[in-house]
């Protein structure tokens, strides 16, 4: 099949390759020239482990094109799949604004049946208004369908993710439309969920509502763990045996960042706002993530009661582990919070380099702590947990470790005279 696939980031970049690597001859469309003079030269502008590799390979099979040229591209394709950004706009809404350009610049060059795929997460009701705004523009109903089918790709697993999904969620309002949504699919083995244009937003917003909140929520218990001296791993251990919790999203720490959960929660309480529902859950579940932070910052004045001079090293700068993305990073609202102190801070990431300072951002992860007062950890990437931790603190002049994941084990610091220090482990 032909499709077409219009926004070329994370979301876009990743669901178009998977496409070509099943077989379908893709053009992924941005209207950023520079974005695709680069993938045109064989370089990826995000850090996708896998995406590469199979960008290349489809591209040299000539499934994959990359282009700015929107009017060749939606001619030629029967099938166009809508990932644009959908940012937040101050009052919590998401900016549809890139979706609305979309959606009015397609409507112009649609001549032929379109199946008109929206991947971009959005409020409840948008996919309705594409079908209405097209239909107003003068398109006929018989020349295009609209189908959401939001995406679950979580950052830095991406590929296989889209891959391997659990679901595919399809809201459609015409069933016809179903058929060709199994067809592009066909490779995949999941299965579907088939609702209405409301019902796919609804799920997508749930989806990641319901995981930000099971982590609030630890949090939240780790709170109440760290207060009477209680392990929260032994209690998410406890949990997670129970088949109607889970094992996952029980890990507590820092909180929840990037560029969906927050802006997802936003989005949802606006939406239920606009109908005079208060969402007392998505608030406190918001409200915990924010203060998270300061238990942290408040273990480490209960160390030092004056942070002034004291050299501070944070590792981990992304979001999470595996990307390059800081959006909405606790690690970088917790260097906010350190530049107010005082501290000398400094820090070190796998691929994150940030181009304003401080923090001092260094190559090295040894020479990030050398005469360090005390080491912040605030992502879970897989080296941290290898380093080692002699000569971390032969390096360091303090023996204060943070460990905003709760990924390290304690003993492995006490046996090298470092201070393990976390919330919620005793
Ligand atoms: C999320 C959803 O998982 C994905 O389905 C959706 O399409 C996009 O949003 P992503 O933001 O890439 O994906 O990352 P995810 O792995 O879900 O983690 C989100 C945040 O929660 C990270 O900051 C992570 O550190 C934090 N987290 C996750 C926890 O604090 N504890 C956990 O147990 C799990």
């Amino acid at each position: 099949m032909r499709v077409c696939v219009i926004g070329a980031g994370y979301v876009g970049l990743t669901t178009g390759t998977v496409l070509a690597e099943f077989g379908h001859e893709v053009y992924c469309i941005d209207r950023d020239e520079a974005k695709i003079n680069l993938l045109n030269r064989g370089a990826i502008p995000i850090y996708e482990p896998g995406l590469t590799e199979m960008v290349m390979r489809n591209k040299k099979q000539k499934k994959l094109y990359f282009t700015t040229n929107t009017i060749e591209a939606v001619n030629k394709c029967p099938i166009i799949l809508i990932a644009v950004g959908t940012p937040p706009c101050t009052d919590g809404s998401p900016n549809l604004t890139y979706l609305e350009n979309v959606i009015d610049e397609i409507s112009k060059y649609i001549s032929s049946h379109k199946t008109i795929i929206i991947k971009s997460t959005v409020p409840p009701g948008t996919n309705e208004w594409v079908d209405e705004a097209l239909h107003k523009k003068g398109l006929k109903r018989n020349l295009y369908d609209i189908v959401s089918n939001p995406e679950f790709l979580r950052e830095g697993s991406a590929v296989s993710d889209m891959l391997h999904p659990d679901k595919i969620v399809v809201g459609v309002k015409r069933p016809e439309v179903i058929k060709t949504m199994q067809l592009l699919y066909q490779n995949i083995n999941a299965p579907f969920i088939f609702t209405t244009l409301n019902g796919a937003e609804m799920i997508k917003y749930a989806s990641n509502a319901f995981l930000a909140t099971k982590i609030s929520f630890m949090n939240e218990i780790a709170r109440i763990c760290d207060a009477y001296n209680v392990d929260i791993k032994d209690v998410a251990l406890g949990l997670s045996t129970d088949p109607r919790i889970g094992s996952l999203f029980l890990n507590s720490g820092l909180g929840f960042g990037g560029s969906c959960f927050p802006k997802d929660l936003q989005a949802l309480e606006h939406a239920a706002k606009q109908k005079n529902i208060i969402p007392e859950i998505l608030i406190a579940v918001q409200n915990v993530n924010t203060t998270q932070i300061n238990l942290y910052i408040d273990k480490l004045l209960q160390e030092f009661p004056s942070l002034k001079n004291k050299k501070i090293t944070v590792w981990g700068l992304s979001f999470k582990p595996n990307t390059d993305d800081t959006r909405y990073s606790k690690a970088l609202s917790l260097i906010e919070h350190l530049k107010t102190s005082g501290a000398d801070i400094h820090a070190y990431d796998p691929i994150v380099t940030l181009n304003s300072s401080p923090p001092i951002c260094h190559k090295d992860i040894y020479e990030s702590i050398e005469n360090t007062d005390a080491l912040i950890i605030a992502t879970e990437w897989d080296q941290f947990s290898k380093v080692d931790w002699k000569k971390v603190s032969e390096l360091m002049r303090g023996n204060i470790v943070i460990d905003g994941r709760n990924f390290i084990e304690p003993y492995l610091l006490k046996r090298n005279n470092l201070k393990y220090i976390g919330v919620a482990r005793p």
